[in-house]
C-alpha cells in the first residue's frame, strides 16, 4: 500500500518550492522569515533540491533561484478550467507532490470500491510505469502524471480500442493549444514532431465478463531537464519546447475535459467513433513499417486500424490486423 497519510521527504520541502517556484532571487534570510526556520535549516533544504532533479543557482551574496521558475499543479485552476460537462462526471481530483505511481494508487482505490470518477495527480513518480514493463520517467513539476478511474458495465469486450480513443483524447487536448504537430502512433503513443511526447497506460480489474475497473494512465513531457530526460530510452518530445507556455494546470483540464465525456459515451459506440479522429491524427499511414510481437516480427505497409482498434498492415500476403505489439518505421528500432 502507498502511504498517503505521512508527509513524505518531497512534501517537506513543498513550502520552499512554492516560495521558489517564481524563478525570482530569494535571499536565505527571506526564505527562513518566511517559512519560519533558520537560515541553516533553508540551506538544509535546499541541499535537497538538486536530489529530485532541481537546478538550484546561487547567487553571491542575493540568494538562490531555480532559473525558469516552477509551474507547480493546482487542484482548484484544474477544476475552474474544466468543461462543464467534465466538471459534472468528474467526482474526486487530488494532486500529491510525490506517489510512487498515480496508476497504483488508483488500483488501490479501487480495491476498497472508491476509484470511478477520481483523478489523481502527481508532481513526482518515484517509480512510473510505462506499457511493458517500462519504467516512466516522471520527475518533479516537469511532465503531467495523470490517472483517471473509470468502471465500465459490459465486460473487457466493450472496452476494445478504448486506449486508442484515450490517444485521440489527449491529442485534441493538445489542439486547443494549437500544439504542431500532434500525431498518434499505434495504439495509443502521442507523438509530437516526430517524437513521443506522452505515453498511455491501462490497467484492468475486476469481472473482465461483466464490471470492470478501468485505469487510464497518461504520463505528458512538459519541461523534462537534460539530466533526467537522460534516463528516457526512446526518441522523446517535450511540449515546452515545443510550445512553450502552455500551464500543466490548463492543459490538464483540457485532458480531462476531452477524456470523461469520452469515457462516459464510450460503451455505446465502442472505437468506431473515435476511428476517423484516430485515422487523420495517424504517424504511420501508408509507411513501411515494422511490428513486432514478442520474438516475432512482420512488415507490411500501415493501413490504418480496424473498428476494433486494431492495426491494419498490408503484407505481401495480404492485410492482416494485429491486436497487439510494437510498432516502428522499418529499418528503425
Ligand atoms: C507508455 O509506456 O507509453 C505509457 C506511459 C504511462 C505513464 C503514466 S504517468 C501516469 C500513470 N502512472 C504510471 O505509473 N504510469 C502512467
Amino acid at each position: 500500500m502507498q502511504d498517503v497519510a505521512a508527509k513524505t521527504p518531497l512534501e517537506q520541502l513543498r513550502p520552499v518550492l512554492e516560495l521558489l517556484a517564481d524563478g525570482e532571487i530569494h535571499s536565505g534570510e527571506s526564505l527562513g522569515n518566511a517559512l519560519g526556520v533558520s537560515r541553516a535549516a533553508v540551506w538544509k533544504q535546499l541541499q535537497k533540491l538538486e536530489s529530485y532533479g532541481l537546478t538550484l543557482e546561487s547567487a553571491k551574496g542575493r540568494g538562490y533561484r531555480l532559473p525558469g521558475g516552477l509551474d507547480l499543479l493546482s487542484a482548484q485552476t484544474v477544476t475552474a478550467q474544466l468543461d462543464d460537462s467534465a466538471r459534472a462526471l468528474l467526482r474526486e481530483l487530488r494532486v500529491f507532490d510525490e506517489l510512487s505511481s498515480t496508476n497504483s494508487l488508483l488500483l488501490e482505490r479501487f480495491e476498497e470500491g472508491k476509484g470511478h470518477a477520481v483523478a489523481i495527480l502527481a508532481e513526482r513518480q518515484s517509480a512510473g510505469r510505462g506499457r511493458r514493463g517500462r519504467n516512466w520517467v516522471s520527475p518533479y513539476a516537469t511532465s503531467i502524471s495523470l490517472s483517471v478511474g473509470w468502471e465500465f458495465n459490459g465486460g473487457v469486450l466493450s472496452l476494445e480500442g478504448l486506449s486508442l480513443a484515450v490517444g485521440v483524447a489527449v491529442a485534441k487536448a493538445l489542439e486547443r493549444f494549437s500544439v504542431p504537430g500532434v500525431r498518434l502512433k499505434w495504439p495509443n503513443d502521442v507523438w509530437c514532431q516526430g517524437r513521443k511526447l506522452a505515453g498511455v497506460l491501462l490497467e484492468l480489474k475486476g469481472d473482465l465478463t461483466d464490471r470492470c475497473s478501468v485505469v487510464i494512465g497518461i504520463g505528458l513531457n512538459n519541461g523534462l531537464n537534460a539530466k533526467t530526460a537522460e534516463e528516457i530510452d526512446q526518441p522523446w518530445a517535450d511540449l515546452q519546447q515545443v510550445r512553450p507556455g502552455i500551464g500543466r494546470s490548463e492543459l490538464t483540464a483540457a485532458i480531462l475535459s476531452e477524456l470523461l465525456p469520452m469515457l462516459e459515451t464510450y460503451p455505446e459506440g465502442g472505437f468506431a467513433t473515435y476511428r476517423e479522429s484516430w485515422s487523420t491524427l495517424d504517424q504511420f499511414a501508408g509507411q513501411p513499417v515494422q511490428l513486432r510481437s514478442g520474438n516475432l516480427s512482420w512488415e507490411g505497409v500501415a493501413a490504418g486500424v480496424d473498428e476494433k482498434g486494431a492495426l491494419l498492415l498490408d503484407t505481401d500476403k495480404g492485410q492482416k490486423s494485429f491486436h497487439g505489439g510494437e510498432i516502428s518505421l522499418r529499418g528503425q528500432v
